[in-house]
């Protein structure tokens, strides 16, 4: 047992497939000294730093109420009132019912257009009436064929960060995930289908956290340096853009097919409310920089150049800096970023217990669903974040010195 200011915890049960070095220090339970339903401000100063120290933190066999939720979350940013993606997005003529398949899908009764009904996020996002902020999330898909599931064979759902990446709404900084019924039943294989044999045994339904962390320290230097000098341009209304595309085996971006809706086809847009974010993000408290993008949304990337009087590798891509607009090369580039931080020995599958919390740093971790569900197996989750009340921001002049020196 660890003692954390005031609080108490313990590290999160990684599973023996974790390289418990390179994860050393990512996930913690807080074991005493912190309720999440009743806190003081002091108090609360350690709960934040913990969260941003460690990235994932755990709390198990609570009671807490969507309200408790709503307030614990924005604690974190207390100026924000906004849901991570806007609080209307199925509301406004759209309800959500729970499907046969015990997941929850939007009925449309006229109120949406078709383009916002395209949105990817509309099938498992619904919010709750009386704190619109928290939300509802119901069973995912999973593209392994009903044989291999029956087998017990499962991928990644959609690696990703909790943002609108479009507009005025900043990536929220902490997201709780409060488990009223997680599912029952047994462990599960994920396999990653890429062509490595790389697979993962998961607990059924779990929740993958990769930290950003290692999956920017474990880059081969060329790519490290690539990503320290990246911004990502995401694409406008990024998730109707990316509704037709079909994802990657890994779960960590898309196949590149000319499926995207582009152009007029979108919801009105303009470039200037396109969001141009860095792709590594300095975390607030440790000053660590985090590997941060949102691989199924990225439109471009824009890379300086290397530094004045950084001494040039041959393997150095874009030297002089330059922007990769060629859908398929971005995508390529991001993938050798951001594949080599979710190999087995670097992902945390949370096995989930009903009442469950565990509130994750949005801009410090990738997640993924992992798995489906047969007809009796229930996932009932309470999803609470907030569009964030600054931006993320990236390496600083001092990082970039040292990181190219
Ligand atoms: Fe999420």
């Amino acid at each position: 047992m660890i003692a954390e200011g005031t609080i108490k915890t313990r590290p999160v049960p990684l599973p023996a497939t974790a390289d418990a070095k390179t994860l050393d220090g990512f996930g913690v339970e807080v074991v005493s000294g912190f309720d999440p339903r009743e806190f003081t401000a002091e108090e609360f100063k350690d709960l934040e730093r913990l969260l941003y120290t460690h990235n994932v933190v755990l709390f198990r066999d609570l009671e807490l109420t969507p309200e408790q939720q709503y307030k614990l979350t924005k604690a974190f940013d207390p100026t924000c009132e906004s849901y991570g993606h806007g609080n209307n997005q199925v509301s406004d003529g759209a309800r959500a019912e729970v499907g046969r398949d015990g997941g929850l899908r939007v009925v449309t009764e006229g109120g949406l257009t078709g383009k916002q009904i395209k949105s990817v996020l509309h099938p498992d996002l619904k919010t709750i009436p009386s704190v619109p902020q928290v939300q509802l999330i119901g069973n995912g898909t999973d593209p392994v064929s009903l044989e291999d599931e029956a087998a017990g064979a499962t991928r990644f759902y959609r690696w990703h960060i909790d943002a609108a990446l479009y507009g005025p709404l900043a990536p929220p900084k902490v997201t709780s995930l409060y488990a009223v019924e997680a599912p029952e039943g047994p462990p599960q294989t994920c396999r990653y289908d890429d062509g490595t044999g790389d697979e993962l045994p998961v607990p059924l339904g779990t929740t993958a956290f990769a930290s950003g962390t290692a999956m920017l320290a474990v880059l081969p230097p060329a790519v490290r340096r690539l990503a320290l000098r990246t911004r990502v341009r995401y694409a406008p209304h990024p998730y109707t853009w990316m509704a037709g595309a079909r994802a990657l085996s890994t779960g960590l971006g898309l196949e590149t097919e000319g499926l995207e809706i582009e152009g007029g086809d979108l919801p009105a847009w303009t470039a200037e409310e396109q969001q141009v974010l860095p792709a590594c993000w300095r975390n607030p408290a440790t000053g660590e920089l985090h590997l941060q993008i949102h691989p199924c949304a990225v439109a471009a990337l824009e890379v300086a150049p290397l530094p004045p009087g950084a001494a040039r590798r041959e393997d150095d891509v874009l030297p002089d800096g330059g922007e990769v607009t060629d859908l398929g090369e971005v995508r390529r580039l991001v993938y050798a970023m951001q594949r080599p931080g979710i190999a087995p020995a670097l992902v945390y599958p949370h096995g989930w217990r009903n009442g469950d919390l565990v509130l994750f740093h949005n801009r410090g971790v990738l997640h993924s669903v992992v798995g489906a569900f047969a007809p009796d197996q229930v996932r009932k989750f309470h999803q609470c974040n907030l569009a964030a009340s600054d931006w993320p921001q990236g390496p600083s002049a001092e990082d970039l010195a040292a990181a190219f020196a």
